[in-house]
């Protein structure tokens, strides 16, 4: 493989929660690449640690929460001929001028709720506006024609009206544009887009999706996409990781997932997928994963999906904590029983 490919490489990556209650261990040893122009899929219950890791990478994790083990490499693209550069992004101090830049300029995210990057007392130009200008070293009038093109750019209605409304103003499916126009502002090399469509109607979410791949193709960045929806994983994404409990217990080609996923967990996830018509057909519930999440404070013992598994060995699962195991090659697990269980 390429490595010159390679955008960032999550290794290791801990991010623990220090709380009076105990510790979470949110994020637990996760490791990932992502190259350069993909879209790597992250899947995995409430409460895996999808969140903390995308916001680890922006170096946004606030106390109690911290990184404490682990490297996040990114490597930023050399610009011409320049040389490429990589850099520990764990190493940095989250507010140093460094981060800052890589952060919005190089690395930008979207959140499942766009009110909490939107400003409530500026207009979506002025924001836009302020990251090209930021960005691009461009005046005030050309900053708006930017901010009129980017809006259209991204689907939305009347942009040159639009560009001096508030967020309250705006639909979900608008403000969701509005985010998306300012996270592409700056041309990041890439996108985190953290739930973006969980909170839209099903009609707007398909919207924001063939938005988010139509993007994807003409600018090329790559997109670290975050669901608990494995159909949305399907339409979306070329790789997926999926995680529990603060750590990948899968990883592979979307293909390899869906047909070939061999973790428990995986196969638990696929079959909670709702098919289309599938509540008038059949009345069987859709099937939700038995159990729950662990609490976090207390995990169990072994591996941490065991008490929630059908293929549980005691002595084995309940004791030792599984490792990664490659498969074939991109595709790998981790349960200690994989080859017995399928
Ligand atoms: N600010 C915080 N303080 C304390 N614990 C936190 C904080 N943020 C996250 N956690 C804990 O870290 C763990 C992982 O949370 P995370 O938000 O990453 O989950 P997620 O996979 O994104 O879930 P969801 O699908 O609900 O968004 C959870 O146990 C959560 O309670
Ligand atoms: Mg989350």
């Amino acid at each position: 493989m390429d490595n010159r490919d390679l955008l960032v490489e999550v290794k290791d990556l801990k991010t623990y929660f220090y709380l009076d209650e105990g510790v979470v261990q949110a994020v637990d040893g996760a490791a990932f690449d992502i190259r350069r122009g993909e879209t790597l899929g992250v899947v995995g219950e409430s409460g895996c640690g999808k969140s903390v890791t995308a916001r680890s990478i922006m170096r946004i994790v606030a106390r109690p929460g911290r990184i404490v083990g682990g490297q996040i490499l990114y490597h930023r693209p050399g610009n011409g001929n320049g040389r490429q550069q990589t850099i520990d992004l764990t190493s940095l101090n989250p507010q140093s001028y460094e981060m800052r830049t890589i952060r919005g300029a190089e690395i930008s995210m979207i959140f499942q709720e766009p009110m909490t990057s939107l400003s409530p007392v500026h207009t979506i130009g002025d924001q836009i506006g302020e990251v090209i200008r930021l960005h691009q070293g461009v005046d005030k009038d050309e900053s708006r024609q930017k901010t009129i093109d980017m809006l259209d750019f991204v689907g939305m209605p009347l942009p040159d009206r639009t560009i001096d409304q508030y967020a309250h103003q705006l639909s979900g499916g608008m403000r969701q544009r509005a985010m998306i126009a300012m996270a592409l502002s700056c041309h990041p090399s890439l996108l985190i887009a953290d739930e973006p469509t969980t909170a839209l109607d099903v009609t707007t979410e398909a919207q924001i999706l063939r938005l988010m791949h139509r993007l994807q193709d003409e600018l090329g960045m790559a997109i670290l996409f975050i669901t608990h929806n494995l159909g949305v994983i399907a339409q979306m994404t070329e790789k997926v990781v999926v995680m529990y409990m603060g750590k990948v217990v899968e990883q592979g080609d979307v293909d390899t997932i869906f047909h070939g996923g061999m973790h428990p967990y995986t196969r638990a996830l696929l079959e909670s997928i709702p098919r289309l018509g599938q509540k008038t057909r059949d009345r069987r519930r859709l099937a939700a994963i038995r159990g729950m999440v662990p609490d976090p404070y207390a995990l169990p013992r072994g591996c941490a999906f065991h008490p929630r598994c059908s293929f549980m060995k005691p002595g084995l699962c309940d004791t030792t904590a599984p490792s990664m195991q490659e498969v074939e090659p991109g595709h790998k697990v981790r349960c200690a029983r994989y080859t017995e269980i399928w």
